[in-house]
């Protein structure tokens, strides 16, 4: 049976580039021979948004890389979904791990946010993933369906939400999960929403592998039947991006 998922590859530029870098990496997006079978979405510094918003053809969505849980008001430093649809952006990814471990968030926090981004129309790359530690203390699974059901207890229709399964200890270390390793945590997770949720949004949504993903690994890991796409983060300033997301072509 084909794949009823479209291959989803965003790129994350946490907080990097500056307005020449943001014009190289554009060009290289817009004048790059990308696989229309993948959906495309850069994420890049708040305060970059309408210029990359502007500047990028329209087979690349923009993605802010986080969100307030409400429309307005006192929140210094806050940004809220109302405005990323204001000025024409479609996505956010909440709950990164650097939100989660840097910042402090929780799930109840993340879930709150996702619901409000929701409901105000911006689609949602949710993160989750385990950190080293859990890993090797075999909590995996645990980990990664409590962070699950926080978000999914927040959502009553997935059609706007891409999971993004992004183990800790494969950010920004070079080191990558194996393809294995990716596919029997989405294999879990995909098992864990059919159960929890329904088994129709179980096959319908995206879940996404981030961590260290480079134009070497993609293949393999874009190869495993649950690896519906990539959250990259280093290799997303990179031109090798172009070549990530043709993973499945
Ligand atoms: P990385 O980051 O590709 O640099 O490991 C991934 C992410 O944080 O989304």
């Amino acid at each position: 049976m084909a794949n009823p998922r479209k291959f989803f590859v965003g790129g994350n530029w946490k907080m990097n580039g500056d307005k020449a870098s943001i014009d190289g990496i554009l060009q290289c997006l817009n004048d790059g021979d990308l696989s229309a079978n993948t959906e495309v979405v850069v994420s890049p510094p708040a305060i970059y948004l309408g210029y990359v918003k502007q500047n990028a053809k329209n087979n690349i969505s923009v993605a802010a890389q986080n969100c307030y849980k409400v429309p307005k008001g006192a929140f210094t430093g806050e940004i809220s979904p109302a405005m990323l649809k204001d000025v024409g952006i479609e996505w956010v990814i909440l709950g990164h791990s650097e939100r989660r471990h840097v910042f402090g968030e929780t799930d109840d926090l993340i879930a709150q946010k996702v619901a409000h981004a929701l409901s105000v129309g911006i689609k949602v790359i949710a993160c989750i993933g385990e950190k080293l530690e859990e890993r090797e203390a075999g909590h995996t699974e645990e980990v990664v369906f409590r962070q699950t059901k926080a978000i999914a207890d927040a959502i009553t229709d997935w059609t706007n939400v891409v999971v993004a399964y992004e183990p800790v200890w494969a950010i920004g270390t070079g080191k990558t999960a194996t393809p294995q390793q990716a596919q029997d945590v989405h294999d879990s997770l995909r098992k864990w929403m059919s159960e929890n949720i329904s088994p129709a949004v179980a096959t319908s949504t995206r879940i996404i592998y981030g961590g260290s993903v480079n134009a070497g690994n993609c293949r393999e890991l874009a190869g495993q039947a649950d690896v519906d796409g990539f959250l990259v983060g280093g290799a997303s300033l990179k031109p090798e991006f172009v070549q990530i997301i043709n993973a499945r072509r």
